[in-house]
């Protein structure tokens, strides 16, 4: 069978569960404007609601507000909606469709061992939803259906891209066809892992009880210099080497943060402030954060003020993504049997 060529295009998403973080934007998304200026992939990026309700009810405006907050950030972040595709997972229903078919295919097995799941279920599988345990079924159909070939994400989704392959792999096999391309994850790469400000050992999240452990890109420039007042660090000055950050996590973590503002690797920020202690390094930290997050924090602010707006964006993203993925679900759907009249 000929190789398929496949158009290099990138796809990745974003969870509404909540309030965006710091952790979201040098994580993620400050990766994907590089992604879509870099202009060698087409790039998709969405705001996935329908996995935002796998892990508990979210209540009904508060997931709304989350979905236009989490579309302003990417904006006021440099997502342009022309150059990329820009949606709201539910806005595009081949998504679900895509998944539905997804989960015939992949065995319970696979979904049994993902960490994600076992994490997330914890002690208490069987109260989990179902739409939990199928999630990375849905996640790779959020890829699949645009056939996009590469996967910006984070370490901890690492499992779910090798999912996202075997689900390709199977349905390639069981059809006898080379419909699906078999995605490339872009791990990381120089992008910054951001931690728990108060525990460097644990990633920074939207859903940790405590206000202090993470910086939001809502916050404002006092709230955001406070916070990092705060963080936690030890008495030690800041080493010459990264080397010297080994055991030393919630050192490395603002190190790491420094490094993701400034654009510049972490080895370069201790060229500059070895020796320094963090009472002087983190004054320094505290005014790079506020000159890039702040215009971000006051773009996102005022996108939100006018939500029209934003919906009558993602109602034209939706429109652009199903150019690709209603053709797409046709065929896959003709492949299985499926009469199209
Ligand atoms: N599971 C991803 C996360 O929690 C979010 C996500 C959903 C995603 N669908 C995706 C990421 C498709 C990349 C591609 O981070």
């Amino acid at each position: 069978m000929a190789k398929t060529q496949f158009t290099p295009r990138a796809f990745s998403g974003i969870q509404p569960s909540g309030g965006l973080t710091l952790g979201n934007y040098l994580g993620a998304i400050k990766r994907f404007v590089e992604m879509q200026d870099a202009g060698s992939y087409e790039t998709v990026y969405c705001m996935v609601d329908l996995h935002a309700i796998t892990a508990r009810l979210i209540d009904p405006a508060e997931l709304r507000n989350n979905t236009r907050e989490l579309c302003a950030g990417f904006i006021a972040s440099g997502i342009d909606p022309e150059k990329s595709i820009l949606i709201n997972q539910s806005q595009v229903p081949e998504h679900a469709q895509l998944a539905w078919i997804f989960n015939c295919i992949a065995r319970m097995g696979w979904m049994g061992r993902m960490t994600q799941w076992k994490d997330k279920s914890g002690k208490n599988a069987e109260a989990a939803s179902l739409g939990l345990f199928a999630y990375p079924a849905l996640m790779a159909a959020d890829i699949l259906i645009y056939h996009a070939t590469h996967v910006p994400v984070g370490d901890d989704q690492k499992q779910h891209l090798e999912l996202t392959r075997d689900i390709a792999t199977k349905f390639n096999h069981d059809y006898g066809v080379d419909f699906f391309p078999i995605t490339k994850p872009v791990i990381e790469g120089a992008a910054t892992r951001v931690m728990n400000l108060q525990d460097g050992t644990r990633k920074m999240s939207k859903s940790d009880p405590s206000e202090k452990s993470r910086i939001n890109m809502t916050d404002d420039a006092d709230t955001i210099a406070k916070k990092i007042r705060k963080a936690k660090t030890d008495p030690d000055p800041l080493p010459d080497n990264v080397a010297g950050l080994t055991a030393r996590p919630d050192a490395r973590n603002l190190v790491n943060i420094y490094a993701g503002l400034a654009d510049t690797p972490p080895q370069a920020v201790l060229d500059e402030h070895a020796g320094a202690l963090f009472g002087h390094f983190k004054g320094a930290l505290a005014d790079l954060a506020v000159s890039k997050l702040a215009p971000i924090s006051s773009e996102m602010s005022r996108l939100m003020q006018d939500t029209t707006e934003i919906d009558r964006i993602l109602g034209r993203g939706a429109e652009r993504a199903r150019e690709i993925t209603v053709p797409i679900l046709e065929k896959t759907y003709d492949i299985i049997g499926m009469i199209r009249s």
